[in-house]
């Protein structure tokens, strides 16, 4: 079945992913594409919709983005937002200048309900907005549908042209009804049918597999996370014992996780490989106390332990790999300081002999790629695992790494999840995890002194994990971890809360 689409054309905005994720909440697949993309190809992909996203620019900057005045003679629904809307004013012959109040935040709105986006908007709701132009004078032949104190042309259309603009952002939750008006236009202004759900996704995607993968053979790293565990599942679903899973256990998971994978994968149908490289990781790693050399090691030796097993496995035509969709999105965009050294088992080098790379899950996003796991029969355990590092707990015992250290941290650290899901804050709370630091104080219990480590916990909220905040555990959840820590752990006579945001902290502490 072909998918509808709708794409969404970037101008720079912060909220590109947002907007093309509440698309596909209303059912429809959606793309983000640059806002290069020449009007030919647009018209190759044949959308059902146009997005034009916000962005930083006046459309007046000599550097700011420009569209193809074409595109709006496609006859293909465009829908502006922000930027885009103040794009399409001045494209197409309004007038765009600065505020004299910019607006920024939670703004009243006064909504036209004949505008065809707000059929189901009330006359008055706030909407969220954040810009220093504004449309003073929209094109011949569109009619404003909406007005705030400082804004006169807050969403305005062309119906004939198919061509509608909002100034403010439907797309973030503070504007009340924005969903509303991104399922108008979706489904009733660009006519999607809406039926992209992993249901769907999951039979396709199947069926492509198995056409494309035909008698070849796969390989694909697993981790236990959730992306690398999907994609098993439906690489397993497609071509079965063709498949060859590799769980390279570097020694470094938390308590009981690697039986866990194990015992998730090991009668799924597909050939499932733990490799049990605690002793050469351990190895590698001891007497090192930098942080970035640990993760180094950790990623070259983990190439070296794959190589390895794909070795003995012998030619594969296939790897496999765990990349979603806004990992697609943000590659190759800005070149950053490296804060830190990622490992990530997608990112295997060329040491294995593989054709190509399949990556099964690369148009997904994260909370579809959940939806997928669960359509596929995973376990809640593992669809809804948190983010866990790649170089695992070796990066949360802080400084150098001992057996002894590794065994009071998946200790603690058990207790701590188990007592944020205790307290049903398991979905609430992004990452939560303990960290054992290398310093210890001194304490007193029974009778006598201690003198012993002190653990750290970490909680943050965040939805991209570039930026997070600690989450606000309620003061009771953390009397109880910690009380049941230094009960029941040895060697930690004190428990701290970590309440540092990301910046500027982290949110692994190494
Ligand atoms: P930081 O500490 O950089 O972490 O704020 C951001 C997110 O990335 C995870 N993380 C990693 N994930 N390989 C991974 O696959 C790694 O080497 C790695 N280091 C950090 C971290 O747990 C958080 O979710």
């Amino acid at each position: 079945m072909e998918n509808e689409l709708i794409i969404v054309l970037d101008f720079g905005g912060q909220y590109n992913q947002l907007i093309a994720r509440r698309v596909r909440e209303c059912g429809v697949y959606c793309e983000v594409r640059s806002y290069r993309t020449p009007v030919e190809e647009i018209q190759k992909l044949a959308p059902k919709g146009i997005i034009f996203t916000g962005g930083p620019n006046s459309v007046y900057d000599e550097s700011s983005p420009h569209i193809d005045k074409a595109v709006f003679e496609l006859g293909i629904p465009i829908l502006g937002i922000c930027y885009g809307a103040q794009l399409m004013a001045y494209t197409l012959g309004g007038e765009v200048k600065t505020c004299t109040t910019s607006e920024y935040g939670k703004t009243d709105t006064v909504y036209d309900k004949t505008g065809k986006l707000f059929d189901l908007v009330p006359e008055k709701a706030v909407s969220w907005m954040s810009h220093t132009d504004y449309v003073a004078k929209v094109p011949k032949g569109f009619r404003i549908t909406a007005h705030t104190a400082n804004c006169p042309a807050a969403a305005f259309e062309s119906v004939r042209r198919r061509l509608y603009a909002v100034q403010f952002h439907p797309e973030v939750n503070h504007t009340m009804f924005g969903m509303s008006m991104l399922d108008t236009f979706v489904k009733k202004i660009c006519k999607c049918k809406a039926n992209w759900n992993m249901k769907n996704y999951a039979k396709t995607a199947i069926a492509q597999l198995r056409e494309k993968v035909g008698d070849g053979r796969a390989l694909l790293a697993l981790s236990g996370g959730v992306d690398s565990s999907v994609a098993c599942a439906l690489m397993a679903k497609a071509i079965g014992d063709r498949l060859t899973c590799v769980f390279v256990d570097h020694g470094f998971m938390r308590k009981n996780e690697g039986d866990e994978v194990e015992a998730a994968f090991r009668d799924s149908g597909v050939h499932f490989i733990r490799v049990d490289a605690s002793e050469r990781f351990m190895a590698k790693l001891t007497g090192v106390s930098d942080p970035e050399t640990k993760r180094k090691l950790i990623g070259e030796e983990f190439i070296r332990v794959f190589e390895d097993e794909a070795k003995k496995i012998g030619k594969v035509d296939y790897l496999v790999q765990g990349t979603i969709y806004p990992d697609v999105i943000e590659s190759g965009t800005g070149d950053a300081a490296v804060i830190k050294s990622h490992h990530n088992v997608g990112g295997l080098p060329a040491c294995v002999d593989f054709r190509e790379i399949i990556e099964p899950l690369r148009m997904l996003f994260k909370d579809e790629v959940r939806k997928l796991g669960t359509e596929l029969g995973l376990a809640d355990y593992l669809v809804w695992r948190q983010p866990f590092p790649g170089p695992g707990l070796a990066i949360r015992v802080l400084g150098e790494i001992t057996p002894e250290k590794l065994e009071i941290l998946r200790d603690a650290d058990l207790i701590f999840r188990e007592e944020i899901a205790k307290a049903k804050l398991d979905r609430d709370i992004n990452q939560y995890f303990a960290v054992l630091t290398d310093m210890r104080s001194v304490g007193v219990m029974g009778d006598g002194r201690t003198y012993d480590y002190i653990l750290a916990l970490r909680g943050v909220t965040t939805s991209d994990f570039m930026t997070a905040d600690f989450a606000r555990i309620p003061y009771d959840v953390l009397e109880s971890a910690s009380v049941r820590i230094i009960n029941e752990v040895k060697h930690i006579n004190r428990v701290c809360y970590d309440v540092t945001s990301k910046p500027p902290a982290t949110i692994e502490w190494e």
